[in-house]
C-alpha cells in the first residue's frame, strides 16, 4: 500500500510540475524565428494571397533596394531623389512554404498606399505618393512565378496617400480619405459623382496636424461604416451618403490614427444567426495629443498612450470602456489570431509615427483575450529582438504564425548611422498555442479541402481529427487576411460560426462539427477566408475556402 501511495504521489507531483511548467509558458509564451536575414525591401505593406504567398512592398523613389529587377525591367525615375535609373525591385513576393521571395516590377510610387483582396482572390492596390498617387494596380495568385503587378492608370479619381479600403459586400471596394482628402470613392470607379465628400474627416483633421490618416474603418453588420479618426467614430451609409450615427470620443480626447498612430480591430463576431450582432471595436494606443509636433519640432519624445477603448458599435447609447495595457505603445500592429485573440506587437513607447519621431522600441507582444474579465485580459509575450518601428508589418498566416517584417523610419535605406536602421528581416512569431505541448489538442482538418467554394447561409461539415482530449464546443473561425500597412490591418475580420452540431466517430480520433456559413455579404463579404478549427483556445492549421 505504502509503495502505491509513494507511486500516487510522486504521478501526482509529475501532473503538477506539467500544470505549472503550462502555465509557465502561458505567462510569458510564444517564441520568435528569423526565417531571413534579408529580404532585400523593408515590409511597409503586407498582404497574404490564397496561395500562401505574400506581397510585399515599400516605397520606390528613395534609393536602390537591396533586391535586383529582373534584366530588362530598371526603371528610370527623374524625380527619384538619388538614383533616375533604377534596377533594384521595391516589391517582392514571399512564399511561406518555401521560405524565399521573389522580386516584383511595380514602377510607380505604393509609398503609403492602400489595398484589399477581391472576391476572386486578386489583390487590388490603390494609390500611393506622386505618380503613384491616382494609379491602381492588381496582382493576381500564381504558382509558377510568372505573375507581376499590372498597372492601372487614372484608376483612382482622387490622389490617395494614407488612405483607407475596405472590400464591400458586392465585391467593390471603398477607398477613405488620404492626405487633403475629405471624402471617399470607390474601385473600380463608379459613374459620376465617384467622389463623396467626407466632412468628419475635414472635422478630425486637428488643423493641419492630421491624426486622422489611414482611418480605421470596419463593416459593420448592419451594412454600414464604421469609421474611427483621431478620437472618435461615425456610422456611415456609403450608399446614401448620411452619417447615421455619431460615436462619443474617447475619454481623454487623445488622438489614436496616424501619425499619432494606435490600431484597432473589429472584434471577433459571433452569434451570427442573431438579428442584431453584437459588434465590438477595440482600439489600443496612439499618442497624446501634440505629440508628433514635439518630436518633430522641439525633439521631445512624449510617452504614447497605455489605453485601449472598446465599444458595442450596435448599442443604442454605444460608450467607450478604456482599459490599461500592461504599457505604452504607439506604431503597434493589432492581430486576430485564429482563436479569437488579439495579438499587439511591433511599435515603440514614445514619440509618434513619421521620418525618425519614434522611440523605445517595444519588443514585447501582449496577447488581448476579449472575453476574459476587465483587468486579465492582458498576457505579456516573449520578447523579440529587432526594433519594428515606423513602417513595419504583422500578418497571420494560414499555419496560425504571424509574419513580422519592416522598420524604415528614413527617408532612404539607411544601415548605418541612423539610430533604427532599415529593417530587411523577416521573422515569424508563433503564438503558445504553436508549441509542441499542445500539438495532441490541435484539431487537423480533412474536410472541407484548401481552395473549396461555400455558400451563404448553408449547414457546412467539417471533418478533423484530434488526437488527445476534444472539449465541446469546438469553434470554427474563418479569417478574411488583412492588407497591413502603417499599423492598421484593413478587412480584418475574423467570424466565429454558429455550430448546430458535434459528433465523434466512435472512439476513433475522428470527428466531425457541422455549422452554419454567414447568413450574408454585409456580415461577411465574398472571397478567400481561412478556415479553422479551435478545441480549447488551440487552432488547426487553416484551409482556404471561398466564399460565394
Ligand atoms: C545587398 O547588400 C549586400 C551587403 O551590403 C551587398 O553585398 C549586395 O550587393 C546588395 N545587393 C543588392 C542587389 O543591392
Ligand atoms: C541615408 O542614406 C542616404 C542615401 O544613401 C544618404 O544620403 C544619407 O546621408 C543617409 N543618412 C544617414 C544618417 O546616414
Amino acid at each position: 500500500m505504502a509503495t502505491r501511495a509513494t507511486m500516487l504521489y510522486a504521478l501526482f507531483l509529475t501532473l503538477l510540475q506539467l500544470l505549472l511548467n503550462r502555465h509557465l509558458s502561458l505567462a510569458a509564451g510564444g517564441k520568435w524565428n528569423l526565417l531571413l536575414p534579408n529580404v532585400g525591401i523593408s515590409a511597409m505593406h503586407m498582404q497574404l494571397l490564397r496561395n500562401d504567398r505574400v506581397i510585399m512592398f515599400d516605397r520606390t523613389n528613395f534609393g536602390p533596394s537591396n533586391i535586383s529587377l529582373p534584366d530588362g525591367k530598371c526603371r528610370k525615375n527623374p524625380m527619384d531623389p538619388i538614383s533616375k535609373l533604377d534596377c533594384t525591385a521595391h516589391s517582392i513576393e514571399y512564399d511561406v512554404a518555401s521560405n524565399t521571395v521573389r522580386p516584383l516590377t511595380v514602377q510607380s510610387n505604393t509609398w503609403c498606399s492602400s489595398g484589399s483582396v477581391r472576391p476572386d482572390g486578386f489583390l487590388v492596390q490603390t494609390g500611393g505618393d506622386r505618380d503613384g498617387a491616382l494609379k491602381a494596380r492588381t496582382f493576381s495568385p500564381c504558382n509558377n512565378d510568372r505573375c507581376d503587378w499590372v498597372e492601372i492608370n487614372n484608376g483612382l479619381a482622387k490622389r490617395r496617400w494614407y488612405a483607407s479600403n475596405h472590400i464591400l459586400p458586392d465585391g467593390r471596394q471603398i477607398v477613405i480619405g488620404g492626405q487633403a482628402q475629405f471624402n471617399y470613392e470607390f474601385y473600380p470607379k463608379t459613374t459620376s459623382p465617384n467622389v463623396i465628400a467626407l466632412p468628419f474627416l475635414a472635422e478630425t483633421s486637428d488643423r493641419g496636424q492630421e491624426n486622422n490618416l489611414y482611418p480605421y474603418t470596419f463593416l459593420n453588420t448592419d451594412g454600414n461604416l464604421f469609421i474611427f479618426a483621431n478620437n472618435r467614430a461615425i456610422l456611415l451609409d456609403y450608399v446614401k451618403n448620411t452619417v447615421v450615427k455619431t460615436f462619443p470620443a474617447i475619454p481623454g480626447g487623445d488622438p489614436r490614427s496616424y501619425p499619432s498612430t494606435g490600431s484597432a480591430v473589429l472584434l471577433p463576431l459571433k452569434n451570427l444567426e442573431a438579428v442584431k450582432i453584437d459588434a465590438e471595436v477595440l482600439v489600443c494606443g496612439g499618442a497624446p495629443k501634440g505629440s508628433y509636433i514635439l518630436a518633430l519640432r522641439k525633439n521631445t519624445f512624449v510617452r504614447a498612450l497605455d489605453t485601449c477603448a472598446r465599444i458595442k458599435i450596435n448599442d443604442a447609447n454605444p460608450q467607450w470602456t478604456v482599459e490599461n495595457m500592461p504599457r505604452a505603445r504607439v506604431m503597434g500592429d493589432m492581430t486576430l489570431l485564429p482563436n479569437g485573440d488579439v495579438l499587439l506587437i511591433n511599435g515603440g513607447s514614445s514619440g509618434s509615427a513619421a521620418w525618425e519621431l519614434g522611440r523605445e522600441p517595444v519588443f514585447v507582444p501582449d496577447l488581448y483575450h476579449p472575453e476574459n474579465p476587465v483587468n486579465s485580459k492582458f498576457e505579456s509575450l516573449n520578447p523579440s529582438k529587432t526594433p519594428r518601428m515606423y513602417h513595419s508589418a504583422a500578418v497571420l498566416l494560414r499555419d496560425g504564425r504571424v509574419l513580422v517584417g519592416g522598420s524604415n523610419p528614413h527617408a532612404f535605406y539607411n544601415f548605418t548611422g541612423v539610430l533604427f536602421p532599415t529593417e530587411l528581416s523577416l521573422e515569424a512569431f508563433s503564438p503558445v498555442y504553436l508549441e509542441p505541448e499542445f500539438a495532441n489538442l490541435r484539431p487537423n482538418v480533412m474536410s472541407p479541402k484548401s481552395q473549396s467554394s461555400i455558400k451563404y447561409g448553408m449547414s457546412l461539415k467539417l471533418k478533423f481529427k484530434v488526437a488527445g482530449e476534444v472539449k465541446s464546443p469546438v469553434k470554427v473561425t474563418m479569417v478574411f487576411p488583412s492588407f497591413t500597412t502603417h499599423s492598421f490591418s484593413m478587412n480584418q475580420r475574423l467570424l466565429v460560426l454558429d455550430n448546430v452540431k458535434f459528433t465523434r466517430k466512435g472512439k476513433s480520433m475522428n470527428y466531425e462539427v457541422q455549422v452554419r456559413t454567414p447568413r450574408s455579404a454585409i456580415i461577411a463579404p465574398p472571397g478567400y477566408y481561412m478556415m479553422f478549427v479551435v478545441n480549447q483556445n488551440i487552432p488547426s492549421e487553416g484551409v482556404w475556402v471561398r466564399l460565394q
